[in-house]
């Protein structure tokens, strides 16, 4: 392994397996060094403004697995540490397809029905290596089950609390799901549901929902999930140009169902990042607005797409079907995974206890346990 420079040191080379290219201005930007960034907390130190426009690199040398390098005008030596650069190079040529995945999620489709990310609520409060183990499926799979939960009013907060927080709105910190005499929502009726996200109106939308089971003695009402991704996947597969139109132009959605509330949004059915990276399904018959932001030209085009979406949406190869007992709850990232219930009859009682939360906390507390970890490893 060595290092070389080049074009008047903008450039720096570290030759390994692969040759990895790093700009000067990156690497004094990432410097590490007690003035760049607190020791503490991580936290950066200065702003960009701080760095002279014209940085360039006067030396850079080797020792072990240290990287010395010197800025100038600065004058300032710093050192890195060669698997943190390794694990932050940028140096790729490849551009994925429109509709990539992050390395941390897995589509699924029925296949999936006979192991679907399960944990036992007595465990995973314990927050050791089942825990972990769950936390890890949630947050790969879009979706999970807790089981011998307890049987109790509110109990589906104990589950926001092993990971973030409520994300409370206008339907309150919790929403009960059961018949009602006046719904003002049909997800309160016995009526089956086609599968959806929720509250795509919202902006931002919730991006985890809980179910919470607390009563369940009439017959039917299963849960089921559908893996949204693998669905904008698989249209992509059969038409592209389906799944271009719905990422490429923006649906409305909205809900004014009761005094006082009007809320509306636009975004795409199917959303990607700036580079293509597939981050989010919309998808939701009941609250789907006029749609106006599709041009004249292409409107055909995408009611054929949004019909086709449907459609893999309601094919049952694509979904996974339980039944949830008192006690057993589950969990679903909004922004991905859609869920439906079957239709129930109107005898007997059956009543869920629902709410909302974040993804970000989710995410978090993977990642925080997987840093503690590894430094428990050391
Ligand atoms: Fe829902």
């Amino acid at each position: 392994m060595h290092v070389t420079l080049h074009k008047n040191g903008s450039i720096l080379t570290l030759h390994e397996e692969a040759d990895l290219r790093f700009h000067a201005i990156w690497l004094r930007d990432n410097a590490q060094d007690s003035e760049t960034r607190a020791p503490g907390n991580g936290q950066r130190l200065i702003a960009l403004r701080d760095i002279p426009k014209d940085t360039h690199i006067s030396e850079a040398s080797l020792d072990g697995d240290t990287l010395r390098v010197t800025f100038e005008p600065e004058g300032k030596t710093v050192s890195f540490d060669i698997t943190w650069l390794k694990g932050h190079a940028y140096d790729r040529s490849c551009s994925p397809a429109r509709g990539w995945l992050a390395p941390d999620i897995e589509t699924w489709t029925s296949h999936m029905q006979a192991d679907v990310p399960t944990g036992q609520f007595p465990s995973l409060v314990q927050r050791g290596d089942a825990f972990v183990d769950w936390i890890e499926k949630i947050t790969r799979f879009g979706f999970g089950k807790i089981e011998n939960g307890p049987i109790k009013e509110g109990a589906l907060f104990d589950v926001v609390d092993l990971f973030g927080f409520v994300r409370e709105t206008n339907y309150g910190k919790c929403f009960e799901v059961r018949t009602e005499v006046n719904p003002t929502n049909l997800a309160f009726t016995g009526l089956g549901l086609q599968a959806h996200t929720d509250n795509p109106y919202r902006d931002p939308v919730p991006t985890v929902q809980i179910l919470y089971c607390l009563e369940s003695s009439a017959s039917g009402g299963e849960n089921m999930v559908v893996d949204g991704f693998a669905c904008a996947h698989r249209l992509r597969e059969e038409n592209p140009d389906y799944f271009d139109v719905l990422s490429r132009y923006c649906a409305r959605f909205e809900y004014a169902g009761e005094d006082g509330v009007c809320l509306t949004s636009r975004r795409p059915l199917i959303e990607l990042a700036p580079d293509g990276e597939l981050i989010g399904v919309r998808f939701n018959n009941r609250s789907l607005a006029a749609v106006t932001d599709v041009p004249f030209s292409e409107m055909e085009l995408w009611y054929a797409a949004y019909r086709r979406l449907g459609e893999i949406i309601d094919d049952p190869a694509m979904e996974i079907v339980f039944r949830l007992e008192p006690g057993e709850a589950f969990l679903v990232d909004n922004t991905r995974v859609l869920h439906a219930r079957k239709a129930y009859s109107g005898t007997g009682t059956r009543w869920l206890q629902g709410c909302y939360a974040e993804k970000d906390g989710l995410r978090s507390t993977r990642d925080a346990l997987h840093r503690a970890n590894l430094e428990a490893a050391e």
